[in-house]
Parts: structure tokens; sequence; C-alpha cells
């Protein structure tokens, strides 16, 4: 198990970009006996077996960590998880707890990294900036069907307001929107912030211009978005995601896209993205049929669940994971990060 000296870590899902950010910090002296087993394969059932020889897992949003794969680990030898993520909804905590595993995330790394992707999705929808980039490039340069809006006296609904959502809400005020907030349990910061009113879900589902989710998925928030509130948004609104895919019906938003009543869908993040985003399937084609539809839209932008990919969170990301791993090996893990 864990000793004084290091600790064998199976690195699921690995990119050249996570080599590269924990391989810096794995430099400092305090790491000199830890080391990574890099696997480019994504944690399932199946590759489980992979972590044999290692008391510790480190692994990504897209990896599964259900009951079946953590009896699996833990069976192999691991007894800990080192999550460098803030989420933790694909994980089956219960199952951890009944096998004794120790469960850390990464409680917060950048909210910024993901509030300006937010702002960069919202931006480039409203503006059509990803249809005049490839205009221009085939000698284009005509302006019709580009036209935006002023997000300047727009009104911006903001669901969930802890550290992403606050952060999104202050840089909508600074655009000089109306904020709606909805949030079972408000931060302090939004509370009193200038230009952001709390108000009720169905509200700010009903008043808003841009919608943005910024709550966690739970049993309660799936499918937060569903065919009802799609049809009493306000006609042209842009949907913002870059929460987690189930909190958004797909087959409901691509209804209501079709339909003509959305004016915009920006997405992170996808329903059924495991397996598929972080991969290159551009060989291989697409078998997800719902996704494949959605990218048929000319107002939705998806990008891969990349909102969190700057240098500052992969550095924090890497810093609090490792941070996490050493305190394990020496048997104390700090409060804010370990889940289980
Ligand atoms: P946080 O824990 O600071 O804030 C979440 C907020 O949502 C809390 O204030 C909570 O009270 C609120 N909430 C809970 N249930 C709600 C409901 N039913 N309706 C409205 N609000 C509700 O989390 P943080 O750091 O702001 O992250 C938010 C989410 O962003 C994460 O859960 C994660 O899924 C996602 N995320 C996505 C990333 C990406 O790369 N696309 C990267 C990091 C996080």
């Amino acid at each position: 198990m864990a000793s004084e000296t290091g600790l064998k870590t199976a690195f699921f899902s690995t990119r050249a970009y996570d080599r590269e950010s924990f391989g810096a910090v794995l430099r400092q002296p305090q790491y000199s006996g830890f080391e990574m087993a890099w696997l480019e394969a994504r944690l399932s059932a199946e590759t489980a077996v992979l972590a044999t020889g290692c008391p510790a897992v480190c692994a990504f949003v897209n990896d599964e960590l259900s009951a079946t794969v953590v009896e699996r680990l833990h069976a192999v030898g691991v007894r800990m998880l080192a999550l460098r993520s803030a989420g933790f909804n694909h994980v089956d905590l219960a199952a951890c707890r009944r096998l004794g595993l120790v469960v850390a995330r990464v409680p917060a790394y950048s909210p910024y990294a993901v509030a300006e992707h937010t702002v960069c999705l919202l931006l480039t929808l409203n503006r059509h900036v990803h249809r005049a980039w490839q205009r221009v490039r085939d000698l284009n340069f005509s302006l019709d069907g580009l036209t935006g809006f002023d997000v300047h006296g727009k009104t911006v609904g903001v669901i969930g307001t802890g550290r992403i959502g606050t952060v999104f809400a202050r840089i909508m005020t600074g655009f000089g929107a109306k904020v709606l907030a909805y949030d079972p349990q408000p931060s302090a910061e939004t509370q009193g912030m200038p230009g952001v009113s709390l108000t009720s879900l169905e509200e700010l589902i009903e008043q808003s211009d841009i919608i943005s989710l910024h709550c966690p998925l739970t049993e309660q928030t799936r499918h937060l978005i569903n065919a009802d509130r799609l049809s009493r948004m306000r006609p042209g609104v842009i949907l913002l995601n870059t929460s987690r895919g189930r909190l958004i019906d797909t087959k409901a938003l691509i209804q209501a896209l079709k339909a003509g009543h959305i004016g915009g869908a920006g997405l992170d993040v996808y329903e059924e993205e495991e397996g598929i985003f972080f991969a290159d399937c551009s060989e291989s084609g697409l078998q997800d049929d719902v996704l494949a539809r959605l990218l048929t839209f000319p107002n939705v932008l998806i990008t891969s669940h990349q909102a969190f990919l700057t240098h500052e969170a992969l550095h924090n990301i890497a810093t609090r994971t490792l941070q996490s791993l050493l305190e394990f090996s020496t048997g104390r893990i700090s409060a804010e990060a370990q889940l289980v």
C-alpha cells in the first residue's frame, strides 16, 4: 500500500497536456518517490485491470467509476482514487465507501477558465464568428446572415451561483447585462452583487435572453432543461451549458431547435459524451445519431468538454491532485479535497 517513499498511480485517459502539467509538478523534490503509469485508455470495466500494482488511480470526468469498476480496482489492490476534476457525478461514492476506498477531487482549480469559455461560446454564437471565419477563408466577405445582438442591456439567467456561476455573473454585469440568478443555496457574493437579482427558476426561464447552466448534475438536476422549460423560454434565447450534459434533455433541445424557438445553443458538454469527447473519431465516424443531428444546426456550437483547458487550470489540477496523493501516502488528506 502507501509508503513514505512514494506511490505508484495508474493515470487513466492520459493526454499530452496531462503529462506536461503533472510532469512539471512531479519534478518537485517531495514527489521524488512518486511514479505515474501513463495510460491512454479510458477507465472502464475492461481496462480496470491495467491498475494492477498501483495503490492509487487518477481519473478524469469521462472515466467510468461505477460500482463494477471500483470493485475491480479494489480487487487489483487500488486503495485511493484521485479525481483530477471538480465534478464527481460519475463516481459511485457509496460503493467506494463500502470498499474503504479513499476518494479525493480538485474542488476548485480555475472558475475563470470555465466562465471565460462560456463567454467565448456566447460571443461566438451570437456574432456568428464560427461561420464568419469559415466564410472569409473561402474569400466570401459578405455579411448576410451574420447579424447578432448587443449583450449590453439583455437579461442573462445564471442557474447555479457557485464558484463558476459567480464569476460568469460578474463578467455579464461587466457587459452591462442584467443578471437573474437561481440557486437553492445562493452564494453570499451573488446576493450582494450589483446588477444581479436572485429569482425563481421559472422566472429566470421565462425572462432571460441568455441562459447559462452552472449547477452540478444530481438526481434533482437531471434534465433540468426539458421540453416544458424549453417551450417557456423567450424565442431566440441562447442556451449555454458548460456544466454537465445530462442537465439538458438533448432530444427536446433538438425539437426546440427544429421549431426555430431557440436562437442558439453553446454546449461544452453532451449527455452521452463518454467515449466520444476527448477521442479522435475523424477516421471511425460518429455512431451517436443524436449528437450527429445536433452538429447539423448552424446555431449550435459544440466544444468537447474543453472549458477547463487553460494553463492555469491544468497547473492547479496537477498541484492539488498530487498534493492529495502525497497526503494519502502519509495518511491524511485535507478535508476540502476528500470526498470519501
Ligand atoms: P460549485 O459547487 O461551486 O457550485 C455549484 C452551485 O450549484 C452551488 O451553489 C449549488 O448550490 C448550486 N446548485 C445545486 N443544485 C442546484 C439546482 N438544482 N439549481 C441551481 N443551482 C443548484 O461548483 P462549480 O465549481 O461552480 O462548478 C459547477 C459545475 O461546473 C460542476 O458541477 C461541474 O459539473 C461543471 N464543470 C465543468 C467543467 C468543464 O470543463 N466544462 C470544469 C469544471 C466544472
